[in-house]
């Protein structure tokens, strides 16, 4: 298969791209990425030389170039977004472009294309929120979505199934609760409290901590994508998560055990606005019709990831200072402009 994956330079897409590149051979990959903020092209360095691999630096509304890109492969996989709730109630704006107009653009394309393949890559959060004894969320869940992001991604759900109903384009959705693990950006939890504890500096924790989140190391997340890809039926929704329900305080202190730092190091701050209490996810369709569950326990995964930022802080400092943007400048732009001359454009 020719795979194009949106979003493949942030977070979930360069951990996914990697994992297609090691688990299917014989497929290439397509990256195509704007490059926000949140996009760090260093995050795919190591196989940036495969050539089963190519990088566009493409926006996801630029209907002629997504156009044409969709044309040249056999699936989309959608996981291009604007994804930090902080952000989205500071300013919804690019929420709604990207992630309603942006998933718009791609699915409009996927029927010009003569109907590609289209799995869109979704997340817990366009359910709502859980009260503590609530049963976890499944595949009939009603949407309830209560800050912008969560509602750009439930319009984005939406969109993708009328497409399937109305232009019969062979569609799967995945609704995946909280990930972690390498190459997160260090404004979420996870990656921002574990920077903040090398530096010495306090983890602000929003309101009481009690916040309930199911936290799935990004690998489980990676083949769940690749299941659905190849083995989910069309126009169905599977839902994942990671079997590991935790408080924001429960785990934060998981961390400072692994890292041997005090309680101390906690800060308790105002809380979110809309802050969600409590997510958490039924995996059993997934797992009886795709054979899919976590293989990656919370405390596995944890010292993965820990161990993972240990090593990578030159990393994490290159994304607090921003110099990780000018990687595509460095590496890319010049090979662009040999290949122009080449090519005597
Ligand atoms: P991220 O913020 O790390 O990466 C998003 C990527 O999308 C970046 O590379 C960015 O440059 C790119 N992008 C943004 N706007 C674009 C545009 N207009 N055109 C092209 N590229 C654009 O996000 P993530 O945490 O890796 O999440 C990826 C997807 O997974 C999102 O759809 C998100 O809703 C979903 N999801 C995330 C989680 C999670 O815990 N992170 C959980 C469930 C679902
Ligand atoms: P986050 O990583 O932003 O993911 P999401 O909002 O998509 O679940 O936040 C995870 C949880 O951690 C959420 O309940 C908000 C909380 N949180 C803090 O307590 N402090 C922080 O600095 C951040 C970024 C998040």
């Amino acid at each position: 298969m020719k795979i194009l994956v949106t979003g493949g330079a942030g977070f979930i897409g360069s951990n996914f791209i990697r994992y297609m590149l090691r688990e299917h051979p014989e497929d290439q990959v397509i990256n195509m990425d704007a490059l926000t903020y949140a996009g760090n092209l260093e995050n795919l360095a190591d196989v940036e030389h495969d050539p089963r691999y190519t990088f566009v630096k493409v926006d996801i509304c630029h209907r002629p170039f997504v156009f044409e890109m969709v044309k040249m492969v056999d699936a989309i996989v959608h996981i291009a977004a604007e994804t930090h709730v902080d952000r989205s109630i500071l300013d919804a704006s690019s929420f709604v472009r990207t992630n309603v107009a942006g998933t718009q653009t791609l699915l409009d394309a996927a029927v010009a294309a003569g109907g590609k393949r289209f799995h869109h890559v979704s997340t817990d959060e366009v359910f709502g929120a859980l009260g503590p004894y609530d049963p976890p969320f499944n595949e009939q869940t009603p949407y309830a979505p209560r800050n912008p992001y969560s509602a750009t991604k439930a319009a984005s759900d939406h969109l993708v199934r009328s497409y399937f109903h109305t232009h019969k384009l062979p569609v799967t959705l995945s609704n995946c609760s909280n990930n972690y693990g390498p190459y997160m950006f260090p404004e979420k939890l996870i990656p921002l409290s574990i920077s903040h504890l090398f530096e010495g500096q306090k983890i602000p924790v929003y309101g009481d901590g009690g916040q309930v989140r199911d936290w799935i190391f990004v690998e489980d997340h990676c083949r769940a994508i690749d299941t659905v890809l190849r083995h989910g039926r069309m126009g169905e929704t599977y839902l994942f998560g990671g079997e590991a329900e935790t408080t924001n305080l429960e785990l934060i202190r998981r961390l400072l055990a692994i890292l041997g730092k005090k309680e101390s190091s906690i800060e308790f701050v105002k809380d979110r606005p809309g802050h969600d209490r409590r997510y958490a996810m039924d995996f059993s369709k997934a797992q009886q019709e795709l054979g899919w569950k976590p293989l990656v326990s919370l405390d596995e995964g944890l010292r993965r990831t820990t161990d993972w930022y240990a090593a990578h802080q030159d990393w994490v400092a290159r994304c607090k200072s921003g110099t990780y943007q000018a990687y595509y400048e460095q590496n890319y732009a010049p090979k662009i402009g040999a290949l122009l001359e080449e090519k005597k454009v």
